[in-house]
């Protein structure tokens, strides 16, 4: 099911640039940036109430975001849909017929499962799933 509109993600051509504008400019509360190695992609989050926007910067100049900044220079990027049963959500909606990028979902930032749903199935726009793996402490 879903449970919340987790993040927003917009592709930054200048990653430092980008987050001094949403942190100084905007007076957005910065929460920290992180590399996904796994995705190739730097991220940094600004948490407001009920959800984040996330900027996403290619890792080292490669990945899926040096792609799309190439083709479009920077943009919105996806809308992440929180779950709280991903593989529930997951298996209903390819029974449906929805395309996903991954056979499965894999771990992405914040360490939450994350899966990504084909823009071809969404009407051009790219979706992602994610749900928060509960921390042991
Ligand atoms: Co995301």
């Amino acid at each position: 099911m879903i449970v919340a509109l987790d993040h927003i993600a917009i592709a930054v051509p200048d990653f430092d640039r980008a987050i001094k504008r949403f942190m100084e400019d905007f007076g957005l509360p910065y929460k920290g940036s992180e590399d996904v190695e796994a995705a190739k992609t730097s991220t940094a989050f600004f948490p407001l109430p009920e959800t984040s926007i996330e900027l996403v910067h290619p890792l080292r100049g490669e990945g899926p975001i040096a792609g799309y900044l190439e083709k479009k220079g920077g943009g919105l990027h996806h809308l992440c849909f929180r779950s709280d049963d991903i593989e529930a959500d997951v298996a209903h909606l390819k029974a449906k017929g929805y395309q996903f990028l991954s056979e499965a979902p894999t771990i992405g930032a914040h360490n939450c499962k994350v899966i990504f749903i084909h823009p071809k199935s969404c009407d051009g726009v790219l979706i992602e799933l994610n749900q928060p793996q509960d921390e042991h402490h």
